[in-house]
């Protein structure tokens, strides 16, 4: 059969491309609607048997990275529900607000802050035209940057940006949600469903879920389910440097659930109210955090890049407005299917929150330094993930659609093979002679290492389409020649070559391309 790639279409950013990821996901059996049989449950999703893997390996992948690849980082598995002060300390209960803002004729909610950033989106897609009709106009001449450094109408646009956000940041800062709201009475914003600009005044909404510990609703203790894993390890942190006997620089890292009440969530796992995050505080001598700062940045982001998804899909954002906690922070944006938004965060959270557990709980949190001979609390530096971001990112990016050299098209995911949720798929050519049995004797032996599967249904062209739509790196057919020589056929999902191997040899060829070793020695 034709195998071959005449050109690769890759999808536009568009909504389209976002549906397709979506409903891809569900056919084949990655992320379903929770509850789906009632209707869903909005922005919270369950991972199927394909997506619980592929969320497993990612989350390994950073595991492995961040904890078995650095000494002085350790792990936990901290508790959800925590002590109720932990959140009066870490300043959620007073600070982890959104600004929300009502259509009064649609009803509907919002939040400020994000119709004022999809406003600048607008501008930015109009840079994105510009720099289109000079590419088609100069082609192979044109120099991006140049162009984006001295086209007047561009610099116009890009200062606009800056502008409006620049004044947004302040405006959040300094808690004036009047001036957010003339903000976009002045930009002329309105209601992206029914085109009203008839806005309601700009308020807080804490997005912490409030639960009860306790039998009776007397004397019911009032929980919050944790909005972020960090507070755990800041708790821990004197029993895990005590008992780890750790020194400063150390970290500590986990990985769990967070909740958030998101009033917008309406991007499918992007943003969720139920999410799980990868989190890494490190603890820093006071004074050292512009150092750790920009060695986490970079740390980071040759992390992601391991991953071999093009270094265009990746920029820094570096905030102007700063949480509550942090002296400076900046965001890994992904260039998602509706564009590039925020997938990690790397925050220097100075002493903040060990100082307000110490003040909060009346405990030292402290570190004895033998050099400098006294103690100090420590600064942290944190780098945060949301794994379900990453796994959208992943899947996102390697959903493509090829059109092959006998004008048919072929869907292939191409997730990068140690993230993929199965190996290898192993074929009998036809259901009988036993080719069948010897294709489950090879199932049974690589088992052992990866996750295969075996695949006998259709024809073995129908059954590759099968195994590219749902990522598999490798297909490994068994024909007649196999009874002779105890040679296989086996197929690359990307390249879709095909090179006849020894039985004994499969592991090593598999290993060579799905090892996180091999990945990881990237970095
Ligand atoms: N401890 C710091 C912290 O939680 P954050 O920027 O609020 O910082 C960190 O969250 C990461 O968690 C984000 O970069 C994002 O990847 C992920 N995240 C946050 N809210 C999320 C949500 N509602 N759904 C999915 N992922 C989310």
């Amino acid at each position: 059969m034709f195998e071959v790639v005449v050109y690769f279409c890759s999808m536009a950013n568009t909504e389209d491309q976002f549906k397709r990821v979506i409903s891809h996901a569900k056919e084949y059996g990655y992320v379903f609607q929770s509850s789906d049989i009632y209707d869903g449950l909005s922005a919270v999703y369950d991972y199927a048997q394909n997506g619980v893997e592929l969320k497993k390996n990612i989350r390994d992948y950073w595991w492995k990275a961040m904890v078995q690849l650095n000494d002085n980082i350790v792990g936990i598995d901290s508790a959800i529900f925590m002590h109720p002060t932990t959140w009066k300390a870490s300043g959620h209960v007073d600070a982890f607000n959104d600004p929300l803002i009502d259509n009064k004729d649609s009803k509907k909610r919002y939040r400020a802050d994000v119709l004022v950033e999809d406003y600048c989106l607008k501008i930015e897609a109009k840079i994105n035209k510009e720099v289109l009709k000079a590419t088609k106009r100069f082609g192979e001449n044109f120099n991006k940057e140049e162009f984006l450094a001295t086209n007047q109408r561009v610099l116009a646009y890009q200062e606009k940006i800056n502008s409006i956000l620049k004044r947004l940041g302040q405006s959040l800062e300094k808690e004036d949600l009047h001036d957010v709201k003339q903000l976009i009475e002045e930009l002329d914003i309105s209601d992206p469903l029914s085109g009203s600009k008839n806005w309601t005044d700009v308020k807080q909404f804490n997005l912490m879920f409030g639960t009860k510990l306790g039998a009776s609703s007397d004397s019911a203790m009032d929980l919050f389910l944790r909005p972020e894993t960090a507070q755990g390890i800041f708790v821990n942190f004197s029993n895990i440097q005590k008992t780890g006997r750790m020194k400063i620089p150390f970290g500590i890292a986990q990985t769990g659930k967070a909740f958030r009440n998101e009033i917008v969530a309406r991007q499918f796992i992007f943003r969720m109210r139920e999410f799980e995050q990868m989190e890494m505080q490190f603890f820093i001598k006071p004074g050292t955090q512009q150092h750790w700062y920009q060695y986490w940045k970079e740390a980071r982001m040759k992390w992601h890049l391991s991953l071999g998804m093009q270094p265009e899909n990746y920029r820094f954002h570096d905030h102007e407005k700063l949480a509550h906690y942090a002296d400076a922070a900046s965001d890994i944006e992904f260039d998602f299917p509706f564009g590039f938004k925020e997938l990690e965060g790397i925050h220097s959270r100075t002493d903040f929150d060990l100082k307000a557990h110490e003040e909060f709980s009346g405990k030292k949190l402290q570190f004895f330094d033998h050099e400098e001979n006294k103690s100090y609390v420590p600064y942290v530096l944190e780098t945060s993930i949301g794994l379900d971001r990453m796994f959208l990112a992943v899947f996102s990016k390697a959903l493509q659609v090829e059109e092959l050299e006998n004008n048919t098209t072929r869907t292939v995911l191409k997730l990068p093979a140690v993230l993929a949720p199965t190996k290898a798929a192993v074929f009998p050519l036809i259901k009988r002679d036993g080719l069948p049995e010897l294709a489950r004797g090879i199932v049974d032996e690589l088992k052992w290492d990866f996750n295969v599967i075996y695949d006998e249904k259709d024809a073995v062209g129908k059954r590759y389409r099968r195994q590219d739509a749902v990522g598999t790196p490798f297909c490994i057919t068994v024909d007649h020649e196999t009874l002779e020589n105890n040679t296989v056929t086996i197929r690359q999902r990307d390249s879709m070559s095909q090179k006849r191997v020894n039985v004994k040899d499969l592991k090593a060829i598999i290993s060579e391309e799905v090892d996180v070793k091999h990945w990881l020695k990237k970095i």
